[in-house]
């Protein structure tokens, strides 16, 4: 499955959830998850991330491995988002910064 790591947190584009066939992304406050039992591996949603937040499951940068459980996880409790919103006000300035995950909002 597909996994979304820690540069879509602050950030939420939700350009992905546009082009998944299977809408299987889910949204929290300021982070998306993906689904693995959903998820088809069709690959569309990779390249349409502004913040290239969207791994492949066996090629999560190093460290982020723990986002692969995070994804299983809160997509059991967060509802599902098919359509395409504004990104969170302060997007382009949390782009790329480090240290984003202890801001995950749950
Ligand atoms: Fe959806 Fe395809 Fe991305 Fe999986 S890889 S989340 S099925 S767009
Ligand atoms: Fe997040 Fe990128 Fe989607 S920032 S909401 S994974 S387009």
């Amino acid at each position: 499955a597909f996994v979304v790591t820690e540069n879509c947190i602050k950030c939420k584009y939700t350009d992905c959830v546009e082009v998944c066939p299977v809408d299987c992304f889910y949204e929290g406050p300021n982070f998306l998850v993906i689904n693995p039992d959903e998820c088809i591996d069709c690959a569309l949603c990779e390249p349409e991330c502004p913040a290239e937040a969207i791994y492949e499951e066996d090629d999560v940068p190093a460290g982020q491995e723990h986002f692969i459980e995070l994804n299983a996880e809160l997509s059991e409790e967060w509802p599902n988002i098919t359509e395409q919103k504004d990104p969170l006000p302060d997007a382009a300035e949390w782009d790329g910064k480090e240290g984003k995950f202890e801001l995950l909002e749950k």
